[in-house]
């Protein structure tokens, strides 16, 4: 099946993974499900609420801490070494006190076990998960404070603030510390791998934190979700600092396993190894022709290797991303769900359908639900048009007339669905019912 689907919103993924779980072979384990909302679940309104300020020292206290564990395991948390279990066990002690349900899962590499940490936040609505995320695994050759205890601190301080705030979002969230990202994303590529297909549909986003306070700081900014990427940008814009879409290593961080299916991602770097250009020096100060991180992958990675004002501006903007994309309207208008693939209308023959699969959403569909419909025909009055809710009812958008002879159905229909789900597979059922002229479904959409 040839599913093209579209949504101008932040699950804009979300929609042709929909498509591409129907034949996904199930999973070998199941992931953590979300807990349960509390008893009395006040949701924020349709207008997102304001983030707090993250506090620059609780961040550098997690990284002081993250040094004293490297420095008391042989100089590294790298995967499959103490100091990796340590970093662990120091984050999921503060997620526990918070008030956060923590799960860990483990998984094997390189005959080393490892350990991925998920941290939920309880209540918020449990079919639509923002997730936030970052590795907390080191090189062998040092510390990784920069890489990647500052994303790890940033994602931390933010759940925590959470918790500070007793936050009641719209949507559920959910924070993440990876193990093994520097084996090649091992941790990321098994949760995502071990998520069942249904609780992968009901990922929002997932924002990844990797490496966000170089010491010769770039401001760069994910591009792979324009809505995730817009909220990003607009916060650095209101600070009056110019950002950089980001393109050092796309693919080379934990974003990667998600939006390989399908699901929107996002994220935060200040940069690895490549060199500050002068152009980006008048944008953002520091040195030309040295390396955003000089000590990248090296043993001075360590405390002296980070950007105060880099981690930050970007453990701000974390917070703004998580009380913006999950406290916000969970259902804006105008989202559309799109089917361009074209199917064959038999001649005077059986009905053909053609389906759009909608996912994330809350409630029922809306009691003016535009049914846009794109059929070519040479002679449009054989056709019978029905659009078919996911429970099978379905609605009469045509009938067929023997006397209307002109060409194609290219018509927007308004269905009252308020009474159908909106999550599903909607199908559009075309039946050419008399001989002699034929078309085809071009393409069409639903408007939520
Ligand atoms: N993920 C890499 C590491 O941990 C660093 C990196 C390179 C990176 N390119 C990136 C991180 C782009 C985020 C985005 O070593
Ligand atoms: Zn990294
Ligand atoms: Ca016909």
């Amino acid at each position: 099946m040839k599913l093209f689907a579209t949504r101008r919103t932040v699950a804009a993924a979300v929609i042709s993974l929909a498509g591409l779980l129907a034949t996904a072979t199930p999973p070998a384990s199941a992931a953590p499900a979300a807990p349960a909302a509390p008893s009395s679940p006040t949701a924020a309104g349709a207008s997102a609420l304001a983030a707090p300020d993250i506090p620059l020292a609780n961040v550098k206290a997690h990284l002081t801490q993250f040094q004293s564990i490297a420095t008391a395991n042989g100089g590294n948390r790298a995967h499959g070494r103490p100091g990796y279990k340590a970093s662990i066990d120091y984050v999921k002690a503060k997620l526990d006190a918070a008030g956060f349900t923590t799960t860990l899962q483990t998984f094997t590499s390189g005959g080393a076990t490892g350990y991925n940490l998920i941290a939920d936040w309880p209540g918020g609505d449990a079919n639509q998960i923002l997730m936030a995320g970052a590795h907390l695994d080191s090189v062998t050759s040092g510390a990784g404070i920069n890489d990647n205890a500052t994303g790890s601190a940033g994602v931390l301080e933010t759940a925590l603030a959470v918790s500070r705030a007793q936050l009641q979002p719209t949507k559920h969230l959910r924070f993440a510390w990876w193990g093994a990202e520097e084996l090649g994303l091992v941790g990321s590529r098994h949760y995502v791998n071990n998520l069942p297909a249904a609780e992968r549909a009901k990922l929002t986003g997932y924002l990844n934190f990797d490496m966000i306070g170089s010491p010769n700081p770039g401001y760069f900014v994910y591009d792979d979700n324009v809505a995730i990427e817009t909220v990003f940008k607009n916060y650095f814009s209101g600070l009056g600092v110019a950002t950089e879409i980001e393109t050092e290593g796309d693919g080379r961080s934990d974003h990667a396993p998600f939006k390989n299916v399908g699901i929107a991602v996002g994220g935060l770097f200040t940069g690895a190894s490549r060199a500050k250009t002068a152009a980006q020096v008048q944008k953002w100060g520091g040195t030309a022709g040295q390396a955003f991180d000089r000590c990248y992958h090296s043993s001075c990675d360590n405390t002296s290797n980070v950007n105060d004002t880099a981690l930050d501006r970007n453990s701000d903007a974390i917070a703004h991303a998580i009380w913006t994309l999950g406290t916000g309207a969970s259902n804006p208008p105008g989202d559309v769900y799109e089917n361009l693939a074209d199917v064959a209308i038999p001649d005077n023959g059986a009905a053909v359908t053609s389906t759009v699969t909608v996912s994330g959403r809350t409630g029922n569909a809306p009691a003016a639900l535009a049914v846009g419909v794109d059929i070519k025909h040479t002679w449009r009055g054989d056709v019978v048009v029905d659009l078919v809710a996911p429970d099978g009812t379905a609605y009469r958008l045509k009938n067929s007339s023997s006397n209307d002879s002109a060409d194609h159905v290219i018509e927007t229909y308004t269905v009252n669905a308020s009474s159908e789900p909106a999550n599903g597979a909607w199908k559009l059922r075309v039946q050419d019912v008399a001989a002699q002229d034929t078309g085809t479904i071009d393409s069409w959409k639903l408007t939520f």
